[in-house]
């Protein structure tokens, strides 16, 4: 398989980072397409830890190559801030990173209009975004409003910096707000760009040329699929395609060279940020799930809030995402339970229904159906085989696969890389 789209299949922090690491090593190269720094990938390689927010998870395999594609909005600043912190730790980025110079640039003003969006929100209608300015990059890349990473290359950048930032402090202003001071924002804008001058080219010729080559790309989605602009919980989102389209869109390597989407799937569900999760847990329960999985936020540190594992929303991601195969991760994370639920259908207003419902006052009325099944209260840790697996746990994952229609290929049992079965060894 040559090209291999990862997705999160729920609402994001699924282990996306550590199954890229994971899966770098059958990769050439490893491309972002959408999100920016809103996302957090933690990957774990012996006593090290790294947490990625706009570079490419293969950036710690040495002699792979990471593109940030035309779909990712990026920080400048937060880019080579993150890029001297990899640095600083032995990572070779120089040669290995391209940049797209049609990659939206997050400028300061767009982090304070995060802000005060959501300080302007009615208490309820808050997102609970990680506050960097995604939502406003890209409001003003569909306005047409927005410069390109190709546009901070240009002689013509400090007039067309000018125009907007005049326009967005009218904006603030209006609103009360601090405004930002041109020069500081060009002067920080140009700092950062004596980095990542030699880095930004035209990706898409790039990546059609490997494609063509047959070198294999690995996709790293970020976010997850009910954090889609389309197809999650709206307007608990994000501001980008975080399904498998993206992936396309947001690299312009079309839908038919793509060959498998991978699907990642923790096995019982998170969210951090405001919106409707069926099968929260309020209660001891929920405090549990998040101490055992350390459900803490890679990006802003947010407590994550916990339940079980939602049928509805993997088939969710299997028909917008066409998902091909699971990995499976953090099933450890149940390991001391003595029972487990899963989801399979919602009860909204006396019906019983198997798909997600687009209405997010409908999601909040819905009820989990749920099935138990019996824990297997003994550590899956170290397990090197599948055949060595609890029975219980075993039988979890089969469950898992019939409700969600979807085969697990990968099965991932801890944070660091050895502590992961691939399945299915043809891909
Ligand atoms: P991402 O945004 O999808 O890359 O996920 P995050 O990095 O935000 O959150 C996933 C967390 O779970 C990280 O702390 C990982 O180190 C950790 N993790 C990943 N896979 C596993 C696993 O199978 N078991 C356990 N216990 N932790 C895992
Ligand atoms: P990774 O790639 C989990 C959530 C925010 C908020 C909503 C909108 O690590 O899985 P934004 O800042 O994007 O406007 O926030 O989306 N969110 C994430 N939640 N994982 C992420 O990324 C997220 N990126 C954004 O918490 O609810
Ligand atoms: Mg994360």
């Amino acid at each position: 398989m040559s090209t291999t789209i990862l997705i999160g299949a729920q609402w994001g922090d699924e282990g996306k980072g550590k199954i890229i690491d994971v899966l770098t090593e059958r990769a050439d190269w490893v491309v972002r397409a959408q999100g920016g720094n809103n996302a957090g990938h933690t990957v774990e390689i012996g006593a090290e830890k790294f947490v990625l927010h706009l570079v490419p998870s293969g950036i710690l395999t040495s002699g792979k190559r990471c593109v940030i594609g035309n779909g990712v909005v990026l920080d400048p600043v937060a880019l080579v801030e993150e890029i001297r912190g990899v640095e600083a730790r032995g990572i070779a980025v120089a040669g290995r990173l391209f940049i797209s110079d049609r990659a939206h640039v997050v400028f300061p003003y767009h982090c304070m209009l995060d802000a005060q969006g959501e300080a302007r929100r009615a208490k309820g209608d808050q997102i609970g975004t990680t506050q960097r300015g995604i939502g406003p990059a890209y409001a003003d890349k569909a306005a047409r409003f927005g410069l390109r990473m190709g546009d901070l290359v240009d002689p013509e950048f400090p007039v067309l910096l000018k125009s907007r930032v005049e326009e967005k402090n009218r904006v603030l202003a209006a609103m009360g707000a601090p405004v930002v001071a041109y020069d500081e924002v060009l002067a920080a804008t140009r700092q950062a760009l004596a980095t990542l001058r030699p880095l930004v080219c035209d990706t898409v010729p790039l990546l059609h040329a490997a494609v063509e080559r047959g070198e294999r790309i690995l996709f790293e989605g970020a976010q997850g699929i009910m954090l889609d602009l389309d197809f999650g919980t709206y307007p608990f989102v994000t501001s980008s395609s975080a399904g498998s389209g993206g992936a396309c869109t947001g690299s312009g390597v079309p839908p038919n060279r793509m060959d498998r989407v991978v699907g990642v799937l923790k096995a019982y569900t998170t969210r951090v940020g405001e919106g409707p999760f069926p099968t929260e847990l309020n209660d001891a329960a929920g405090e549990d799930l998040r101490r055992l999985g350390r459900e803490f936020g890679a990006t802003t540190g947010r407590p994550r809030r916990c339940g079980w594992f939602d049928a509805v929303v993997a088939r969710h991601a299997v028909m917008t995402c066409g998902v091909d195969e699971w990995a499976l991760t953090k099933l450890d994370v149940l390991d001391t339970l003595a029972t487990l639920n899963i989801c399979t259908a919602y009860e909204l207003d006396g019906r019983r229904i198997a798909h997600f419902p687009a209405n997010v006052r409908e999601v909040a009325r819905c009820r989990p159906v749920y099935e138990e099944l019996p824990g297997w209260q003994a550590s899956t840790r170290q397990v090197a085989r599948f055949a060595d697996l609890p029975e219980n746990a075993k039988r979890y994952i089969a469950r898992l696969e019939q409700v969600t229609g979807v085969p697990v290929g990968i099965l991932s049992l801890g944070p660091r890389r050895e502590q992961t079965l691939i399945l299915n060894e043809d891909a």
